[in-house]
């Protein structure tokens, strides 16, 4: 089995830095797939309020026999809860539907920079639950330059993650070395655009090159980069291929070759702009 890379968190939590993606995974599907993953090998899952399927990942981590601590859960806010109040309870629900009596991570979902409450309001309920030892690290997910800046300068943790959408076509290295700066770690989410950049000739070359498929050398370059990683996906030989990272490396010249097809293309929604309440 491939041994998956930890990166140290900013208070010294360790997260493996390929984990399962679980968002468009429909609920009643959800622990059979996780299932699969932890069989294959992940111990790191990546779910939200907001994908509706947190149940099915707790059952998931019970059904596999590891032992809660062996598996990495994050789980983030819904937008409708930035609230404190509302954050410390919406965090206690995802608890509660989980059947956990901690989450590894915790994440302010988007910034939400236009609504009534500030995410800086937001930020230390998570400060509090923190404190708790509920959530064991926290984090933030699609925050800019200028909201990271402003939450360290206001408030007393430093996030530990920042969760943001980035792939070949979506480089992000502004925003990466703004979270390097202030050591805060990037987690790369979309991280083959949805299968977006796998027919482009770049990858593909670099990929018959290695022997590996295009979805292995875009996630190599993301492993390679230091970001951490949580591929999605529903189908076993995927879930097997995305797992299967650690028996090539790509040279400095591919590296930059794919880091050079950037035309920052967002498959999201701008968090510049993104207020969306549902
Ligand atoms: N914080 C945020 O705002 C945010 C936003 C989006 C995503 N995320 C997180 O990031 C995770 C990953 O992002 P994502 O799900 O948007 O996209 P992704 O992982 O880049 O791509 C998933 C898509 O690619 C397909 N796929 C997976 N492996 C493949 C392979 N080896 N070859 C060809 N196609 C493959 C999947 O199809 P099948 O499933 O049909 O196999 C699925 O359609 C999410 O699950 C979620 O945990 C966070």
């Amino acid at each position: 089995m491939s041994t998956v890379p930890t990166i140290a968190l900013n208070n010294g939590v360790s997260i493996p830095q390929l984990g399962f993606g679980v968002y468009q995974i429909p609920p009643e599907e959800t622990k059979e797939t996780t299932l699969a993953a932890l069989e294959v090998g992940y111990r790191h899952i990546d779910t939200a309020q907001m994908y509706g399927n947190e149940q099915g990942v707790g059952e998931a981590v019970r059904a596999s026999g590891l032992d809660r601590s062996d598996v990495f859960v994050t789980s983030k806010l819904n937008n409708g809860f930035h609230a404190h109040d509302d954050a410390i309870k919406a965090f206690d629900t995802s608890l509660e539907t989980l059947g956990f009596d901690h989450l590894d991570l915790f994440l302010i979902h988007w910034p939400l920079p236009g609504i009534d409450v500030d995410f800086v309001e937001t930020w230390q309920a998570l400060e509090e639950i923190y404190r708790t030892g509920r959530a064991k690290s926290i984090g933030v997910s699609n925050f800019q330059p200028s909201h990271l800046r402003r939450l360290i300068q206001e408030t007393q943790i430093v996030p530990a993650v920042n969760q943001i959408e980035v792939h070949p076509y979506l480089a992000q290295e502004d925003l990466r070395a703004v979270d390097a700066e202030h050591g805060v770690a990037t987690e790369a989410w979309s991280p083959i655009a949805q299968g977006l950049v796998l027919d482009n000739p770049t990858i593909t070359g670099i990929a018959s090159e290695q022997g590996k498929t295009a979805a292995q050398v875009v996630l190599r370059w993301h492993i390679q980069r230091g970001d951490i990683v949580f591929p999605k996906s529903v189908t076993r030989s995927r879930i097997e291929e995305n797992f299967d990272l650690f028996d090539f490396e790509l040279s400095d010249g591919d590296m930059g070759l794919i880091t050079a097809l950037d035309k920052g293309q967002r498959l999201g929604p701008d968090p510049d702009t993104f207020n969306y309440i549902p």
